[in-house]
């Protein structure tokens, strides 16, 4: 028996999200395969070790990356978010994590790449002042942010599954803003012109995936819409205790 769990944002620069990843079993789960939806750390010692201490607990892990992994800082190294991206494909293959779709008796597991592109709404005057992506990601000059998602939505592999597979995909980036409770306060609500892209949900479609794990509003959530199972299983900030688990989460056996 194979189990799947879903994970993301584990942020693991907070020292106590780094104890929680170092509190996962080595044991338990050898036979099990891990979706990792994004947002690690920025730094790649982070990145290459949590890498390391994954591979060891889990038969296999999947991981895409998410906006925080793309930041690239004044040391980083790289002159664009593109170039780190391809730094980050390169490190997961070092490390024996996947980002291509992996296909295992009857089920597909295909990560999706993504961006946002305003598609859940325009950002306000306020958000492009606080939104962190805006000075700490780089991109090449022209590349709006139609640009960027369509730089990364284009790599995923969208091959329809033939009858009788489960297909379960998985994104760091929403693919509908409907995902959102309703109970988010509206104050909160100024984030969603960046939570993701509809692009996404068009590829979930294509696929005719039963289950997709997302991550990036930290809100955990699973909620059934039009067939698909959406899951938000967000490690999250230590602060968001309240919104997040905070434990692994077993979205499928086979
Ligand atoms: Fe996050
Ligand atoms: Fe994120």
């Amino acid at each position: 028996m194979t189990r799947i769990f879903a994970l993301s944002d584990i942020h693991l620069d907070y020292e106590s999200n780094q104890r929680w990843l170092d509190g996962i079993s080595t044991h338990d789960h050898q036979a099990d395969i891990l979706l990792l939806a994004g947002d690690v750390s920025d730094r790649r010692a982070v990145l290459e070790r949590c890498f390391a201490d994954l591979t060891r607990r889990f038969k296999k892990v999947l991981y895409v990356p998410g906006n925080h992994d793309l930041w690239v800082r004044g040391d980083s190294g790289h002159d664009t978010s593109f170039d780190k991206f391809q730094a980050i494909r390169q490190v997961a293959h070092d490390f024996g994590v996947s980002m291509t779709p992996l296909h295992d008796r009857a089920v597909s597991i295909v990560p999706l790449l993504g961006w946002y592109d305003y598609s859940f709404g325009q950002p306000s005057e306020e958000l492009l002042g606080i939104w962190m992506d805006y000075r700490t990601c780089r991109w090449p000059a022209g590349a709006d942010d139609g640009a960027i998602t369509r730089y990364f939505t284009n790599e995923n592999e969208l091959a329809r599954a033939t009858p009788g597979r489960t297909v379960i995909s998985f994104s760091h980036f929403l693919p509908r803003i409907d995902l959102m409770p309703t109970y988010i306060p509206l104050q909160h609500r100024l984030i969603y012109p960046v939570l993701g892209s509809s692009v996404l949900e068009e590829q979930i479609r294509l696929l005719g995936s039963k289950i997709h794990v997302y991550g990036h509003s930290h809100v955990n959530r699973h909620v059934t819409m039009e067939g698909v199972l959406y899951v938000n299983n967000a490690l999250a900030y230590p602060t968001e205790a309240r919104i997040s688990a905070r434990a692994l989460k077993c979205i499928f056996e086979y």
